[in-house]
């Protein structure tokens, strides 16, 4: 007879019943790191074969990528928040005409035609609707549940992650610093151990920094039901983004992905993250310049701001579609530096799945 001290602290007595429940464990051990079984929640949610979603990119998310990421498993996100309402409508048919696979629309809240952009989506019949920036009233969130259609935002933290979910949102977005485009300024590990442990009543997707399925399949055991990724769909066949935006991508390492710096405490600017180049470095000049302007009188403090804040202005579209690499925003998130090539959407989705699997299996 032995004396064996299981992990879970259950004291077995008898040889035979040791290895019984050894065997037990090991079963259910399998069971739980089955990325299946995992990343269930997620994929119910979404109605997909994988729990991961493309991230809505400002001109980069359009018909074309947002239909592959769809097709390869995955859901695709229209990115909204720069449409009006008639090219949302041609985006969404545009999007349903080439994947019959679900896929979402991502809207900003500060958005001067906001109902009207909902309404487009309820009208198409739109399943799934993101709202970043923001968060939707009540009266739009009732709207788009009598509609049957799900509501996700983005929270920075637990407790308004509950009070979202208490107004009827169905899922929540954690985006970590380390993310492309508009960031907030905690990284997305800490996100994950202050939100994931505390919100279990509806699934949660984690962005920020995820560039390879050993990364996504840890985010997915901390008990996230799936993950967004931006950055790395970016240099994809199907991506419409300019040859120039790509090859800055595949060129750029980590450190090269920098937020935008604010040099006067009275004077903010919106941290974005991306690629830094002449643009990046010509914002700081400008902002020392309205500075000097304004300390000197020549300038008053609301048309400073507005200097501040309409320089980035029109840049992302500069750099992704008319490839102005130089002067324009080159958006991108710290997993750029693990961007190395252009492939297919399907690879990128496939890579990532088949890596999260052998890591989970050993
Ligand atoms: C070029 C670019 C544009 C983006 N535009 C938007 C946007 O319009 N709306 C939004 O909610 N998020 C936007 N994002 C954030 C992505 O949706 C996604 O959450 C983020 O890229 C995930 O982090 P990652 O870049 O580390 O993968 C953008 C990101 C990039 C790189």
């Amino acid at each position: 007879m032995f004396l064996f001290l299981e992990k879970n602290d259950i004291i077995v007595l008898c040889v035979n019943h040791t290895m019984f429940c050894l065997f037990n464990d090991n079963l259910k051990r399998k069971e739980m790191v089955n990325l299946d079984v995992l990343w269930q929640k997620g994929k119910d949610f979404l109605g997909t074969k994988y729990a991961i979603l493309g991230g809505a990119m400002s001109w980069v998310s359009e018909s074309n990528l947002v239909s592959a990421i769809s097709n390869a498993g995955a859901f695709g996100v229209i990115a909204g928040g720069s449409m009006d309402v008639t090219l949302l409508r041609k985006m969404i048919q545009d999007t349903q005409a080439k994947t019959k696979n679900p896929f979402g629309v991502n809207l900003i809240v500060l958005h001067p035609d906001l109902q009207a952009l909902v309404d487009v989506c309820i009208e198409e019949k739109v399943s799934h609707i993101v709202f970043a920036a923001g968060f939707p009233s009540s009266t739009i969130i009732k709207q788009l549940k009598d509609h049957g259609i799900k509501v996700m935002c983005f929270t920075p933290n637990a407790s308004l992650g509950k009070r979202l979910i208490k107004t009827g949102v169905d899922a929540l977005i954690i985006e970590g610093s380390e993310a492309g485009g508009h960031i907030g300024p905690v990284s997305t590990s800490v996100l994950m151990q202050e939100i994931l442990p505390e919100i279990k009543d509806v699934p949660i997707f984690v962005a920020g920094g995820i560039g390879n399925g050993e990364m996504m399949a840890s985010i997915i055991e901390m008990g996230a039901s799936g993950v967004q990724l931006g950055t790395a769909f970016v240099c994809t066949n199907e991506s419409i983004a300019h040859d120039n935006f790509k090859n800055a991508f595949i060129k750029a390492s980590a450190k090269d992905a920098q937020p935008t710096v604010q040099i006067d405490n009275e004077f903010s600017v919106i941290p974005v993250r991306a690629i830094v180049n002449k643009g990046t470095k010509d914002f700081l000049d400008l902002q020392k310049l309205v500075v000097e302007e304004y300390k000197s009188g020549n300038l008053s403090k609301y048309d400073a701001q507005m200097k501040i804040e309409h320089y980035w202005v029109g840049a992302l579209k500069k750099a992704v579609i008319d490839g102005d690499v130089v002067n324009g925003s080159l958006m991108a998130g710290q997993s750029v530096g693990m961007v190395k090539s252009i492939s297919s959407v399907s690879d990128v989705v496939e890579n990532m799945v088949a890596s999260a699997r052998e890591y989970l299996s050993k």
